[in-house]
Protein backbone atom coordinates (compact mmCIF):
# COMPACT_ATOMS: atom_id res chain seq x y z
CA UNK A 1 0.00 0.00 0.00
CA UNK A 2 1.14 3.61 -1.12
CA UNK A 3 2.09 5.77 2.27
CA UNK A 4 -0.58 8.72 2.72
CA UNK A 5 1.75 11.43 2.28
CA UNK A 6 3.25 9.57 -1.01
CA UNK A 7 -0.51 9.62 -2.21
CA UNK A 8 -1.07 13.00 -1.47
CA UNK A 9 1.52 14.77 -3.59
CA UNK A 10 1.45 12.41 -6.71
CA UNK A 11 -2.30 13.29 -6.72
CA UNK A 12 -1.30 16.85 -6.43
CA UNK A 13 1.18 16.20 -9.70
CA UNK A 14 -1.87 14.73 -11.65
CA UNK A 15 -4.72 16.89 -10.45
CA UNK A 16 -7.47 17.10 -12.65
CA UNK A 17 -7.87 20.30 -11.31
CA UNK A 18 -4.63 21.58 -12.40
CA UNK A 19 -5.46 23.85 -15.49
CA UNK A 20 -3.01 22.77 -19.17
CA UNK A 21 -0.45 24.61 -19.50
CA UNK A 22 0.26 26.64 -23.09
CA UNK A 23 3.42 28.06 -24.85
CA UNK A 24 0.99 31.27 -26.46
CA UNK A 25 -1.31 31.73 -23.03
CA UNK A 26 -0.50 35.29 -22.83
CA UNK A 27 -0.05 35.75 -27.11
CA UNK A 28 -3.43 37.70 -26.56
CA UNK A 29 -3.08 39.21 -23.26
CA UNK A 30 0.22 39.82 -22.63
CA UNK A 31 2.21 39.82 -25.84
CA UNK A 32 5.24 41.53 -24.37
CA UNK A 33 5.47 39.96 -21.26
CA UNK A 34 8.30 37.28 -21.85
CA UNK A 35 10.26 40.08 -23.70
CA UNK A 36 9.94 42.74 -20.50
CA UNK A 37 10.83 39.72 -17.74
CA UNK A 38 13.97 38.50 -19.82
CA UNK A 39 15.28 42.53 -20.22
CA UNK A 40 14.67 42.43 -16.38
CA UNK A 41 16.60 39.71 -15.54
CA UNK A 42 19.03 40.95 -17.97
CA UNK A 43 19.81 44.12 -16.47
CA UNK A 44 19.59 42.51 -12.78
CA UNK A 45 22.11 40.06 -13.36
CA UNK A 46 24.42 42.84 -15.06
CA UNK A 47 24.67 44.20 -11.74
CA UNK A 48 24.76 41.12 -9.62
CA UNK A 49 26.39 38.24 -11.51
CA UNK A 50 24.69 35.99 -8.42
CA UNK A 51 21.34 36.59 -9.77
CA UNK A 52 20.58 33.41 -12.32
CA UNK A 53 21.69 30.81 -10.30
CA UNK A 54 19.15 32.37 -7.41
CA UNK A 55 16.35 32.66 -9.67
CA UNK A 56 16.83 28.67 -10.76
CA UNK A 57 16.85 27.76 -6.87
CA UNK A 58 14.00 29.70 -6.19
CA UNK A 59 11.96 28.04 -9.10
CA UNK A 60 12.91 24.78 -8.23
CA UNK A 61 12.11 25.08 -4.50
CA UNK A 62 8.73 26.86 -5.69
CA UNK A 63 7.45 24.05 -7.92
CA UNK A 64 8.43 21.10 -4.84
CA UNK A 65 6.50 22.93 -2.45
CA UNK A 66 2.80 22.86 -3.64
CA UNK A 67 3.72 22.88 -7.20
CA UNK A 68 4.57 25.66 -9.11
CA UNK A 69 2.45 28.59 -7.10
CA UNK A 70 4.48 30.87 -6.78
CA UNK A 71 4.03 29.97 -2.98
CA UNK A 72 7.99 30.58 -2.51
CA UNK A 73 7.31 34.59 -3.53
CA UNK A 74 4.86 35.29 -0.38
CA UNK A 75 6.34 36.98 2.93
CA UNK A 76 5.60 35.55 6.11
CA UNK A 77 2.81 37.98 8.14
CA UNK A 78 2.15 37.85 11.61
CA UNK A 79 0.06 34.57 12.00
CA UNK A 80 2.00 32.49 9.36
CA UNK A 81 6.05 31.52 8.97
CA UNK A 82 5.86 31.47 5.11
CA UNK A 83 8.19 29.30 3.20
CA UNK A 84 10.63 31.83 2.56
CA UNK A 85 11.55 31.71 5.83
CA UNK A 86 11.56 28.03 6.02
CA UNK A 87 15.50 26.67 6.83
CA UNK A 88 16.29 25.13 3.20
CA UNK A 89 15.19 28.97 1.94
CA UNK A 90 16.67 31.24 4.14
CA UNK A 91 19.62 31.31 1.52
CA UNK A 92 17.30 31.91 -1.52
CA UNK A 93 18.08 35.70 -2.33
CA UNK A 94 17.25 38.46 -5.70
CA UNK A 95 13.68 37.87 -4.58
CA UNK A 96 13.73 41.76 -5.95
CA UNK A 97 14.08 40.80 -9.70
CA UNK A 98 10.74 38.59 -9.66
CA UNK A 99 9.31 41.80 -8.06
CA UNK A 100 10.77 44.34 -10.37
CA UNK A 101 9.80 41.97 -13.26
CA UNK A 102 6.45 41.58 -11.75
CA UNK A 103 6.21 45.39 -11.74
CA UNK A 104 7.01 45.77 -15.00
CA UNK A 105 4.82 43.76 -16.62
CA UNK A 106 2.05 44.81 -14.34
CA UNK A 107 2.45 48.12 -15.98
CA UNK A 108 1.94 47.03 -19.29
CA UNK A 109 -1.29 44.35 -18.36
CA UNK A 110 -2.92 44.64 -15.28
CA UNK A 111 -4.03 41.42 -13.26
CA UNK A 112 -3.29 39.04 -16.22
CA UNK A 113 0.66 37.57 -15.60
CA UNK A 114 0.85 35.22 -12.45
CA UNK A 115 3.94 35.20 -10.40
CA UNK A 116 3.93 31.69 -10.89
CA UNK A 117 4.63 32.32 -14.31
CA UNK A 118 7.02 35.57 -14.01
CA UNK A 119 9.11 33.16 -11.75
CA UNK A 120 9.36 30.05 -14.72
CA UNK A 121 10.11 32.15 -16.84
CA UNK A 122 12.89 34.28 -15.42
CA UNK A 123 14.57 30.53 -14.52
CA UNK A 124 14.73 30.13 -18.15
CA UNK A 125 15.73 33.46 -18.96
CA UNK A 126 18.63 32.57 -15.94
CA UNK A 127 19.86 29.53 -18.16
CA UNK A 128 19.72 31.16 -21.46
CA UNK A 129 21.45 34.04 -20.52
CA UNK A 130 24.27 32.58 -18.67
CA UNK A 131 25.09 30.52 -22.01
CA UNK A 132 22.75 27.43 -21.32
CA UNK A 133 19.82 26.40 -23.46
CA UNK A 134 16.91 28.38 -24.20
CA UNK A 135 13.11 27.16 -24.71
CA UNK A 136 9.59 27.96 -24.80
CA UNK A 137 8.10 27.72 -21.20
CA UNK A 138 4.19 26.44 -20.90
CA UNK A 139 2.59 29.27 -19.25
CA UNK A 140 -0.65 29.83 -17.29
CA UNK A 141 -0.29 28.86 -13.78
CA UNK A 142 -2.15 30.45 -11.12
CA UNK A 143 -0.86 32.03 -7.90
CA UNK A 144 -1.70 29.68 -4.48
CA UNK A 145 -2.17 31.41 -1.47
CA UNK A 146 -0.85 29.31 1.46
CA UNK A 147 2.69 29.01 1.99
CA UNK A 148 4.03 27.54 5.23
CA UNK A 149 8.28 27.72 6.03
CA UNK A 150 7.61 24.04 7.87
CA UNK A 151 6.57 22.00 4.16
CA UNK A 152 10.27 22.89 3.09
CA UNK A 153 11.01 20.27 5.06
CA UNK A 154 9.37 18.70 1.83
CA UNK A 155 12.94 19.76 -0.24
CA UNK A 156 15.44 17.02 -0.89
CA UNK A 157 17.99 17.72 1.30
CA UNK A 158 22.09 17.90 0.60
CA UNK A 159 23.13 14.83 2.71
CA UNK A 160 20.08 12.64 0.54
CA UNK A 161 21.24 9.31 -0.48
CA UNK A 162 20.20 7.87 -4.32
CA UNK A 163 17.20 6.30 -2.77
CA UNK A 164 15.61 9.65 -1.42
CA UNK A 165 15.95 11.59 -3.93
CA UNK A 166 15.21 8.52 -6.27
CA UNK A 167 11.65 9.08 -4.08
CA UNK A 168 11.62 12.76 -3.61
CA UNK A 169 11.55 13.11 -7.46
CA UNK A 170 9.04 10.50 -8.07
CA UNK A 171 6.38 11.86 -5.61
CA UNK A 172 6.54 14.72 -8.00
CA UNK A 173 6.31 12.70 -10.85
CA UNK A 174 9.86 13.11 -11.88
CA UNK A 175 12.11 9.85 -12.94
CA UNK A 176 15.63 9.59 -12.17
CA UNK A 177 16.56 11.46 -15.64
CA UNK A 178 15.17 14.19 -14.67
CA UNK A 179 17.06 13.89 -11.32
CA UNK A 180 20.27 13.79 -13.13
CA UNK A 181 19.91 16.34 -15.36
CA UNK A 182 17.99 18.66 -12.99
CA UNK A 183 20.98 18.34 -10.75
CA UNK A 184 22.69 19.76 -13.51
CA UNK A 185 20.97 23.19 -12.49
CA UNK A 186 24.37 22.84 -10.09
CA UNK A 187 26.65 24.54 -12.47
CA UNK A 188 25.51 27.72 -11.65
CA UNK A 189 25.81 29.55 -7.98
CA UNK A 190 27.20 29.20 -4.27
CA UNK A 191 26.93 26.87 -1.30
CA UNK A 192 27.26 27.58 2.20
CA UNK A 193 29.83 25.58 4.22
CA UNK A 194 27.09 23.96 6.19
CA UNK A 195 25.51 22.34 3.11
CA UNK A 196 28.58 20.08 2.88
CA UNK A 197 29.83 20.28 6.17
CA UNK A 198 29.24 16.24 6.80
CA UNK A 199 31.57 15.80 4.04
CA UNK A 200 34.44 17.31 5.31
CA UNK A 201 34.46 16.74 8.93
CA UNK A 202 33.40 13.85 10.89
CA UNK A 203 32.26 11.86 7.73
CA UNK A 204 32.30 8.65 9.50
CA UNK A 205 33.79 6.46 11.67
CA UNK A 206 36.44 4.98 9.55
CA UNK A 207 36.77 8.41 7.69
CA UNK A 208 37.51 11.87 8.78
CA UNK A 209 36.60 13.28 4.97
CA UNK A 210 34.61 11.33 2.58
CA UNK A 211 36.65 8.96 0.23
CA UNK A 212 34.34 9.88 -2.79
CA UNK A 213 36.02 14.09 -2.80
CA UNK A 214 39.22 13.72 -4.90
CA UNK A 215 41.88 14.59 -1.81
CA UNK A 216 43.28 17.85 -3.08
CA UNK A 217 39.78 19.07 -3.68
CA UNK A 218 38.66 18.01 0.24
CA UNK A 219 41.54 19.95 1.04
CA UNK A 220 40.38 23.30 -0.52
CA UNK A 221 37.03 22.95 0.89
CA UNK A 222 38.36 22.19 4.17
CA UNK A 223 40.71 25.31 4.31
CA UNK A 224 37.55 27.34 2.77
CA UNK A 225 34.75 25.34 5.40
CA UNK A 226 37.31 25.03 8.93
CA UNK A 227 35.31 22.63 11.73
CA UNK A 228 34.57 25.65 13.54
CA UNK A 229 33.34 27.96 10.52
CA UNK A 230 32.27 31.19 12.49
CA UNK A 231 32.61 33.23 8.70
CA UNK A 232 28.53 32.37 8.06
CA UNK A 233 29.07 34.34 4.60
CA UNK A 234 31.87 31.06 3.52
CA UNK A 235 31.58 28.23 1.57
CA UNK A 236 32.23 27.11 -2.31
CA UNK A 237 30.87 27.31 -5.86
CA UNK A 238 29.08 24.26 -7.07
CA UNK A 239 31.44 24.52 -10.15
CA UNK A 240 34.39 26.04 -11.44
CA UNK A 241 32.92 28.08 -13.91
CA UNK A 242 29.78 29.27 -11.31
CA UNK A 243 28.00 32.10 -13.70
CA UNK A 244 28.21 29.89 -16.86
CA UNK A 245 25.58 27.68 -17.69
CA UNK A 246 27.47 24.45 -18.81
CA UNK A 247 28.73 20.71 -18.41
CA UNK A 248 31.72 20.91 -16.35
CA UNK A 249 29.36 20.25 -13.28
CA UNK A 250 29.10 16.79 -14.71
CA UNK A 251 32.37 16.70 -15.84
CA UNK A 252 33.52 17.51 -11.88
CA UNK A 253 31.45 15.31 -10.45
CA UNK A 254 33.32 12.31 -11.62
CA UNK A 255 36.61 13.64 -11.35
CA UNK A 256 34.98 12.95 -7.29
CA UNK A 257 34.75 17.20 -7.09
CA UNK A 258 31.18 17.46 -6.31
CA UNK A 259 29.96 19.94 -3.29
CA UNK A 260 26.66 17.84 -1.61
CA UNK A 261 26.20 14.01 -0.72
CA UNK A 262 23.45 14.22 -3.49
CA UNK A 263 25.61 15.04 -5.79
CA UNK A 264 28.10 12.33 -5.80
CA UNK A 265 25.07 10.42 -4.52
CA UNK A 266 24.53 10.17 -8.32
CA UNK A 267 26.97 7.96 -9.07
CA UNK A 268 26.05 5.48 -6.41
CA UNK A 269 23.36 3.18 -9.07
CA UNK A 270 23.69 2.23 -12.27
CA UNK A 271 21.32 4.02 -13.99
CA UNK A 272 22.05 7.62 -13.04
CA UNK A 273 26.10 7.00 -13.17
CA UNK A 274 25.35 6.43 -17.00
CA UNK A 275 23.74 9.67 -17.19
CA UNK A 276 26.53 11.66 -15.73
CA UNK A 277 29.00 9.89 -18.04
CA UNK A 278 26.81 11.23 -21.13
CA UNK A 279 26.09 14.34 -19.49
CA UNK A 280 30.32 15.02 -18.84
CA UNK A 281 31.00 14.05 -22.56
CA UNK A 282 28.39 15.86 -24.00
CA UNK A 283 26.93 19.42 -23.14
CA UNK A 284 24.31 18.76 -26.50
CA UNK A 285 22.76 15.78 -24.48
CA UNK A 286 22.53 17.95 -21.03
CA UNK A 287 20.88 20.63 -22.88
CA UNK A 288 18.36 18.94 -24.11
CA UNK A 289 17.89 16.98 -21.31
CA UNK A 290 18.04 19.76 -18.89
CA UNK A 291 15.04 21.43 -21.25
CA UNK A 292 12.91 18.27 -21.20
CA UNK A 293 13.02 17.86 -17.22
CA UNK A 294 12.40 21.87 -16.83
CA UNK A 295 9.67 21.64 -18.81
CA UNK A 296 8.11 18.53 -16.79
CA UNK A 297 9.58 20.02 -13.27
CA UNK A 298 7.92 23.32 -14.03
CA UNK A 299 4.37 22.03 -15.12
CA UNK A 300 3.81 20.38 -11.56
CA UNK A 301 0.67 21.25 -9.94
CA UNK A 302 -1.26 21.28 -6.90
CA UNK A 303 -3.87 22.69 -8.64
CA UNK A 304 -4.09 24.90 -5.96
CA UNK A 305 -3.30 27.93 -7.81
CA UNK A 306 -6.36 30.22 -7.68
CA UNK A 307 -5.81 34.17 -8.66
CA UNK A 308 -3.30 36.20 -10.28
CA UNK A 309 -1.28 38.19 -7.49
CA UNK A 310 -0.89 41.60 -7.83
CA UNK A 311 1.83 41.98 -5.76
CA UNK A 312 3.95 38.55 -5.17
CA UNK A 313 4.60 38.70 -1.80
CA UNK A 314 1.10 39.02 -0.70
CA UNK A 315 -1.89 37.46 -1.66
CA UNK A 316 -5.01 39.76 -3.34
C1 LIG B 1 18.67 17.00 -6.26
C2 LIG B 1 18.38 17.61 -5.12
C3 LIG B 1 18.99 18.92 -4.75
C4 LIG B 1 19.57 19.21 -3.56
C5 LIG B 1 19.70 18.29 -2.38
C6 LIG B 1 20.04 20.57 -3.64
C7 LIG B 1 20.66 21.26 -2.62
C8 LIG B 1 21.22 22.51 -2.73
C9 LIG B 1 21.88 23.20 -1.67
C10 LIG B 1 22.06 22.68 -0.25
C11 LIG B 1 22.33 24.38 -2.16
C12 LIG B 1 23.19 25.42 -1.44
C13 LIG B 1 22.42 26.26 -0.48
C14 LIG B 1 23.36 27.13 0.30
O1 LIG B 1 24.07 26.61 1.13
O2 LIG B 1 23.39 28.34 0.06
C15 LIG B 1 21.94 24.43 -3.55
C16 LIG B 1 22.23 25.46 -4.39
C17 LIG B 1 21.74 25.55 -5.67
N1 LIG B 1 20.89 24.67 -6.28
FE1 LIG B 1 20.37 22.84 -5.62
N2 LIG B 1 19.74 21.07 -4.87
C18 LIG B 1 19.09 20.10 -5.59
C19 LIG B 1 18.56 20.22 -6.85
C20 LIG B 1 18.59 21.38 -7.59
C21 LIG B 1 17.83 21.60 -8.78
C22 LIG B 1 16.82 20.61 -9.37
C23 LIG B 1 18.15 22.84 -9.24
C24 LIG B 1 17.64 23.56 -10.44
C25 LIG B 1 17.30 22.97 -11.56
C26 LIG B 1 19.12 23.39 -8.31
C27 LIG B 1 19.73 24.60 -8.45
C28 LIG B 1 20.60 25.14 -7.52
C29 LIG B 1 21.33 26.39 -7.75
C30 LIG B 1 21.31 27.21 -9.03
C31 LIG B 1 22.03 26.64 -6.57
C32 LIG B 1 22.92 27.86 -6.29
C33 LIG B 1 22.07 28.93 -5.65
C34 LIG B 1 22.78 30.25 -5.46
O3 LIG B 1 23.97 30.38 -5.72
O4 LIG B 1 22.09 31.18 -5.02
N3 LIG B 1 19.33 22.49 -7.31
N4 LIG B 1 21.26 23.28 -3.85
Amino acid sequence: MLPLVFVVVLSWVFSPFAAALSSDYYDHTCPKAESIITKVVKKAMMNDKTVPAALLRMHFHDCFIRGCDGSVLLNSTAMNAAEKDGPPNISLHAFYVIDLAKKEVESQCPGVVSCADTLALAARDAVALSGGPSWNVPKGRKDGGISKAGETRQLPAPTFNISQLQQSFFQRGLALEDLVALSGGHTLGFSHCSSFQNRIHNFGTAHDVDPSLQPSFAASLRNVCPMHNKVRSAGATLDSSATAFDNIYFKLLVLGKSIFSSDEALLTATTTKTLVSKFANSQEEFYTAFVKSMIKMSSISSGGGQEIRLNCRVVN
